[in-house]
């Protein structure tokens, strides 16, 4: 089996595949990492055909829904995911053939309810089931350390002491394990009685990972991030740096309109000089009157560049060809200390 494993801060994700066909499968794909695995597989000269998440992912924003929709692959998660995009609803016992390799699947439940440990050649790659020297919690939404103890100690601990253990998180850099050695070492699995390894489930009080809302939400929906959104719009814009644009306004450059697309209150209290005031949220609706010729030169800026990306987008789709947007925003302008005018334009 061909393995590579990617970290993304403190989340572990996969490529395995077949030596022989050259069938790949990436497990728990994270979304800033798409150029990366694309990248690993085609100098393995891999084929990438299944997307597989473990489980629905609170802590990160998995990267299975966009990658099946670019390389037109299966999603391969549990039956009992909420994710409604899932294309291959697998159950316990059943198997993905990837090539010679059988990748067979383990319904792990109790970190989420569709928890799954893939279990390939002499390697397991447990999820959030299993971690090194720690376990998934089991206080997120549809986590059950009662599930978890029987998933743990009458099906993942019963398997053979040699089996690699590939967990999707690791906060030490550690890059792997054996059934053997977190029985033994592991911490949490030394409560071997469900009722202690409940009770001390129940109290970790661990912090909610950051982000857990967006990441429920897209992950649940296939919906987007907002990084994702923001970096969508910024690849279909040039930009223009803060120190070219003031050399421009002091230069009188009348050629570029600075569109403010701030709310009038912020704009009075201060904006570039000449810039034009149109409210993001009036973008669509006024542009016919505010900007009639659309082979004008426009630059968008907001208060910290994100709005006016998403902006300069918007004008682009609607043949503002040659829209840039500010590379920052008033804050940086400000900071920067450049000049800045307050109230109306005349
Ligand atoms: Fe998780």
């Amino acid at each position: 089996m061909i393995l590579e494993q990617i970290t993304t801060g403190g989340c572990l994700s996969y490529l395995i595949g077949c030596n022989e066909t050259r069938s790949a499968a990436l497990i728990d794909p994270e979304i800033s990492q798409i150029g990366h695995y694309l990248a690993l597989a085609a100098r393995d000269g891999l084929r990438i055909r299944y997307v597989i998440d473990t489980h629905t992912h609170a802590d990160h924003f998995s990267a299975t829904h966009q990658l099946a929709q670019q390389l037109a692959v299966p999603v391969v998660m549990h039956r009992a995911s909420p994710a409604p995009f899932v294309d291959m609803r697998i159950g316990d016992g059943e198997m993905v053939m990837l090539g010679r390799l059988r990748v067979q699947v383990l319904h792990t439940p109790g970190h989420t309810r569709d928890s799954i440990c893939l279990w390939v050649e002499h390697s397991l790659f447990t999820g959030d089931t299993l971690l090194i020297g720690a376990t998934g919690r089991t206080d997120l939404p549809s986590g059950d350390p009662e599930a978890l103890y029987d998933s743990l100690f009458q099906r993942v601990l019963r398997l053979d002491a040699d089996l690699n253990v590939f967990p999707a998180h690791d906060y030490q850099g550690q890059k792997s394990s054996t059934i053997g050695k977190e029985l033994a070492t592991n911490p949490r699995l030394q409560k071997r009685e469900r009722a202690d390894f409940v009770e001390m489930m129940r109290n970790l009080n661990l912090s909610m990972p950051t982000h857990v809302t967006e990441a429920l939400r897209t992950n649940m929906s296939g919906g987007k991030s907002v990084a994702q959104l923001l970096a969508e719009a910024a690849e279909k814009v040039p930009f223009m740096a803060l120190a070219e644009l003031k050399a421009r306004v002091e230069a009188a450059d009348n050629d570029l309109i600075v569109l403010d697309v701030r709310e009038r209150d912020a704009y009075e209290g201060g904006h570039i000089p000449g810039a034009r005031l149109l409210p993001r949220g009036q973008l669509e609706l006024r542009v016919n009157q505010e900007l009639p010729d659309p082979t004008r030169r426009i630059l968008t800026c907001c208060e910290l560049g994100h709005v006016s990306t998403l902006a300069a987008s918007t004008l682009h789709e609607m043949g503002f060809l040659y829209t840039v947007a500010l590379d920052g925003g008033m804050k940086a302008w400000r900071e920067a200390g450049y000049p800045v005018n307050s109230g109306r334009e005349p």
